[in-house]
């Protein structure tokens, strides 16, 4: 019988060097997001024919306010219109679109636009899509920690009671974080589900992904030999 590849359950994505992308064309750096996100549907399409369950995108950081009112307004106006645009690609692939971060502290119609996309395609089975959306892994720890305190003020909070009040308390734990353009930290991604997640951390910039890149981190993946604190 032939062996199954290992893939990941749930794959994490820090989708880095857009702007360098773009600087090495002399393109503004807009141009290199909008040609991340046609990376973005080769990663998820070929992650769904491999047979990945999850994948979180990492979209805008809590941190990424900090950057010029330009960039800001075209990343969230590029958010409205492709998640609006791109439904019948989700549709037609089996896409289920989710999403977590501070999503209160997005403008009303990137709300708007996030909450009709996961309604219109919560019947999808194939794969889930996730965005981390003005998501930053300290802040959504300390809403779990308030949404369990306002659950019960006396509670003496355990592990497992975060776990349950993160954002997507459904879905599994990030088996592997991978990061493009070569820097190797998480800037604050799924700080939680980190503890154990297997990290890679690669050369080529976000918008050259392809198909192929996929399929290395899947063999990559199914080399790491997870431990989890034990013995093997
Ligand atoms: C990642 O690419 C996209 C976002 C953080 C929104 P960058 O925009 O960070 O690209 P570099 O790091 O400047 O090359
Ligand atoms: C992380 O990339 C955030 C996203 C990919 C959305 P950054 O480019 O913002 O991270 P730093 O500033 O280099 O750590
Ligand atoms: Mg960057």
């Amino acid at each position: 019988m032939e062996e199954k590849p290992v893939v990941p359950t749930h794959l994490g994505i820090i989708m880095d060097g857009n702007g360098r992308w773009a600087q090495k064309r002399a393109l503004p750096r807009t141009a290199g997001h909008l040609e991340g996100l046609k990376a973005l549907k080769r990663v998820i399409k070929e992650a769904s024919l491999l047979g990945i369950g999850f994948v979180t995108f990492y979209v805008f950081s809590t941190e990424n306010w900090k950057r010029s009112s330009q960039e800001v307004s075209y990343l969230m106006s590029v958010l409205v219109s492709k998640l609006h645009g791109e439904l019948s690609f989700y549709n037609k692939h089996g896409i289920r679109v989710l999403v977590c971060g501070d999503l209160n502290g997005l403008p009303p119609e990137v709300r708007s636009v996030i909450d009709s996309t996961v309604k219109a395609t919560e019947n999808n089975t194939t794969i889930s899509c996730i965005l981390a959306i003005n998501y930053g892994g300290q802040n959504e720890i300390c809403r779990a920690v308030r949404r369990c305190l306002a659950d019960d003020p006396q509670k003496e909070i355990t592990e497992a009671d975060i776990r349950s009040h993160l954002d997507l308390p459904q879905v599994p734990p990030v088996d592997m974080i991978v990061r493009s353009a070569n820097e190797r930290r998480l800037s604050n991604f799924l700080l939680w589900d980190s503890a154990y997640a297997e990290l890679g951390f690669y050369e080529k910039l976000w918008p050259d992904w392809k198909a192929d890149d996929v399929q290395s981190i899947c063999k990559d993946f199914s080399q790491r030999v997870r431990k989890f604190g034990g013995v093997e």
